[in-house]
């Protein structure tokens, strides 16, 4: 019996261990909760994204955290350890699917995360907070005051800038050879000057707080010194929020700090973008939040020009010199086509009185060069943001400019006209809807610049009549700027055919 009791006895063990380790094995953890889902950056850092599950049974509902901003989870499952959920970014005809697909292992989630058109981004994630989530508790602007002028870009600062071309990819070896071609080229002759470089800079904070740079920027002491070492000037890129447009760490708490070091290495431009400052100011705190900044950059005693980058809201312009800003972006991002640029350039005249030596719009880097656009189109970019005394800052990659970019970017006529010091504005002087469009901008020397601009997508003739540009009963002898020749005109005005999306640019010699 005692033997019969024994043999009973152990089978029953061993279906109760078989059981619950196959329920330990097939046993789902709960995903619900908070989770970080961090992909690495390959410069050291992390892209992070809060996600929050629910979990019932095998499905899966929550929502992904951008900020303040939460966009729910659709078709959301959890199968023998496989996780499955999708996002809708964006919308109207700019709403994109984003697949998420992971394996659960020990509470974490080796994951992928699918945008199309772009490469699948790999990743873990962990458990997290709620708190976690959210953005840092907020810190009072300071009151209001005017910031004194710091001198400096009394024209339109000229240089160039790593964002258009390079966006994540921008290192210290390329900022380096992008400073030897301006030099090579013939750009730093030209008056482009500062070589700034743009967001994907960050590092983490050290334990003092101290802002560091990333593995792309081993030393950021040296780099300055070698852009220094060319005649060049050098900028950099930050936001007044916790983190950047890209998600590199902002300066947001330690605006002191950073204006600090950005001098202590050696940095003549700041680039400040109001990104995540969003999640934590309201609008109208703007003009308090950038006024901090502009005081601290003031008091580093380095002469550091100030770019505002916060795409035009609560009219920039009418505020932007108070805290202290060089030039203030006065639109959303540019891209590389005819319609984004003539979108951004041609609305333009109606702020263009707010421009002044020291003070400047800036309707965004130019793409001259980058290959989204015809020749006639970025002959119109160049012209157009020269007629409005914008900022020249290419966003192409000077290394390798064809010749045909380069006689573009180095009309010295141009620039002339972007540059001069009377920084008169341009005013339009076609109804806003035409598809011929007439610009005019007195100069310095007392001469006009006349910019004939075709929107249309063939080409036509433009007339204009001295009479109607202010030029009645004057004498007017016309150079085609772009022709490099001087053309005839007549006694009462000039017609010329312009080729579509293009341009005519003519400096005026008016006399008596
Ligand atoms: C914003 C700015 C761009 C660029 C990127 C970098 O979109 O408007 O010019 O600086 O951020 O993340």
């Amino acid at each position: 019996m005692v033997q019969g009791r024994k043999y009973s006895f152990f089978p029953a063990v061993l279906i109760a261990i078989f059981l619950l380790s196959s329920s330990l094995l097939f046993a789902q953890t709960d995903l619900s909760g908070y989770w970080v889902f961090r992909v690495p950056t390959g410069d050291g850092n992390f892209r992070e994204t809060f996600f929050q599950l629910k979990q019932a049974g095998e499905n899966i509902t929550g929502k992904i955290m951008f900020g303040n901003r939460e966009i729910p989870i659709t078709a959301g499952s959890y199968k023998d350890g496989k996780l499955h959920f999708e996002t809708t970014v964006g919308t109207g005809d700019r709403a994109r699917q984003v697949v998420y697909d992971g394996t659960v292992q020990n509470d974490k989630i080796d994951m992928t995360s699918t945008f199309p058109g772009r490469e699948p981004r790999k990743g873990v994630a962990e458990r997290t907070t709620e708190e976690a989530t959210k953005p840092p508790a907020k810190i009072p602007p300071p009151p209001l005051h005017d910031v004194p002028d710091n001198a400096l870009a009394r024209t339109p600062p000229m240089g160039w800038n790593s964002w258009n071309k390079f966006a994540g990819k921008v290192d210290d070896k390329t900022v380096r050879e992008i400073a030897d071609a301006m030099v090579s080229s013939g750009m730093k002759d030209a008056g482009y000057i500062y070589v700034n470089i743009d967001d994907t800079w960050e590092g983490q904070r050290d334990a003092q707080g101290n802002i560091t740079s990333n593995t792309k920027f081993p030393d950021m002491h040296a780099l300055t010194e070698y852009v220094h070492s060319r005649g060049l000037k050098i900028g950099l890129y930050s936001s007044p929020g916790p983190k950047t447009c890209a998600g590199y760490e902002g300066s947001y708490g330690h605006e002191e700090q950073d204006a600090h070091t950005y001098a202590q290495w050696g940095f003549d431009y700041l680039k400040y973008d109001w990104c995540s400052a969003s999640q934590i100011y309201k609008n109208d705190e703007m003009q308090a939040v950038y006024q901090k900044m502009g005081e601290f950059l003031l008091r580093s005693r380095r002469p550091i020009v100030y770019s505002l980058c916060q795409y035009g809201i609560n009219d920039v312009w009418t505020w932007g010199a108070k805290v202290g800003g060089n030039l203030w972006r006065t639109t959303g991002d540019i891209s590389d086509r005819w319609e984004s640029m003539s979108k951004i350039g041609f609305s333009q005249f109606d702020i263009a009185p707010y421009a002044r030596p020291g003070h400047w719009n800036d309707p965004d880097m130019l793409e001259i060069g980058n290959g989204g656009m015809t020749a006639d189109e970025y002959r119109t970019h160049m012209s157009l943001w020269s007629l409005l005394a914008a900022p020249l800052l290419a966003g192409n990659d000077i290394r390798t400019m064809t010749d045909e970019t380069k006689s573009i970017l180095m009309n010295k006529d141009v620039i002339a006209i972007d540059q001069d010091v009377d920084a008169n504005p341009a005013r339009r002087l076609s109804d806003p809807n035409a598809t011929a469009v007439i610009v005019t901008r007195l100069l310095h020397d007392g001469s006009v610049a006349l910019g004939l601009f075709n929107r249309a997508d063939q080409a036509q003739t433009i007339d204009v009549k001295w009479d109607n540009i202010g030029l009645a009963r004057r004498k007017v002898q016309a150079r085609d700027l772009w022709k490099h020749a001087d053309v005839p005109v007549s006694a009462d005005g000039y017609s010329t055919s312009v080729p579509a999306h293009g341009v005519v640019l003519l400096k005026l010699a008016v006399s008596r």
